[in-house]
C-alpha cells in the first residue's frame, strides 16, 4: 500500500496526478494544502486531507512521517524557503523519496532562440529563485526527482519526452496532464530517477516559442 503526500494538492498538475494516483486503490494519499475548502475537485472519499503551508515544518514533519514518497508542486517568489522547509521536513522524518516540481532553464539547459526567449520571459526573479530552491533539494541526502517542465499547457494528453540534467533541453512545451503522467510513473516505480533532475517537454515542439505566443 504505497503512501504518498502531495504537497500543494491543490495545484493544477497536482490535481490531475490525484486522479491519476486514484486510478490504483493501492496507494493512499495524504493531501497537504492551504486552503481546502478553496479547491474545485478535490477529493473526499479514501483521502486525508491536512490543511497546511509546507513553511509550516512542524505540521508538515508530523505529515510526511511514514510516506513513502512525497510529490511537492509548489511554486511562488518564496520557492527557495519553501525548498528549505521540505527538505528540513523530510530529513527529520526519516522520509526520502521526494519528487519536486521545479521549471525549464534553471541549468541555462534551453538552447537557441527558445532559450533566449526564456531568459526574456522569466528571468527578474522566476528563474534565479526556482533555480536556488533546486540547489537547495540537490544538496540534501533525500532520494529526489526534479521534473523541469517546458510551457505547460492544459491540453487533454499524455505525449511526453524526458531529457538527463547536463543535456540540452528539448522541445518548447509540454501539458500538465503530461507532467501528471510523469509523476504517477515516477510513484509507480519508486527506484527510478533517484537523484536526477528530467526536463520533459511533448516530443516535436521544438521553435523558437510555445506555439500558443
Ligand atoms: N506555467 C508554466 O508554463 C510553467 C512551466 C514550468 C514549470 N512551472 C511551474 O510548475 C509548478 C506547478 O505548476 P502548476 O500549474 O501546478 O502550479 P499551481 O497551480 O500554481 O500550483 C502551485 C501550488 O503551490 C501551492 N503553494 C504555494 N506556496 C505554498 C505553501 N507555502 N504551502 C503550501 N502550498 C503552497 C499553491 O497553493 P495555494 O492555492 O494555496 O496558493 C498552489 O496550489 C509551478 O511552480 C510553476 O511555476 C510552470
Amino acid at each position: 500500500m504505497p503512501k504518498i503526500a502531495v504537497l500543494g494538492a491543490g495545484g493544477r498538475i497536482a490535481k490531475l496526478a490525484i486522479a491519476q494516483l486514484r486510478e490504483d486503490e493501492r496507494n493512499q494519499l495524504t493531501l497537504y494544502l492551504r486552503n481546502p475548502k478553496r479547491v474545485r475537485e478535490l477529493p473526499s472519499d479514501g483521502v486525508l486531507v491536512v490543511e497546511g503551508d509546507v513553511l509550516d515544518v512542524k505540521l508538515l514533519t508530523q505529515t510526511v512521517q511514514g510516506q513513502d514518497v512525497v510529490y511537492a508542486n509548489l511554486g511562488g517568489s518564496d520557492i527557495e524557503a519553501q525548498a528549505r522547509a521540505v527538505v528540513s521536513a523530510l530529513t527529520a522524518a526519516g522520509t526520502r523519496r521526494l519528487i519536486w516540481i521545479s521549471t525549464l532553464g534553471i541549468y541555462d539547459e534551453v538552447p537557441g532562440e527558445y532559450g533566449k526567449w526564456n531568459h526574456h520571459m522569466l528571468d527578474g526573479g522566476y528563474l534565479q529563485t526556482y533555480s536556488a530552491a533546486a540547489q537547495v533539494i540537490e544538496a540534501s541526502d533525500l532520494d529526489y526527482t526534479i521534473i523541469r517542465p517546458a510551457w505547460l499547457s492544459d491540453n487533454d494528453e499524455v505525449d511526453y519526452e524526458t531529457t538527463e540534467k547536463g543535456e540540452p533541453f528539448k522541445g518548447t512545451e509540454v501539458s500538465r496532464k503530461s507532467v501528471a503522467a510523469l509523476v504517477t510513473e515516477l510513484v509507480k516505480n519508486p527506484a527510478e530517477g533517484i537523484r536526477a533532475s528530467l526536463g520533459v517537454n511533448k516530443p516535436g515542439t521544438d521553435g523558437d516559442k510555445p506555439a500558443w505566443y
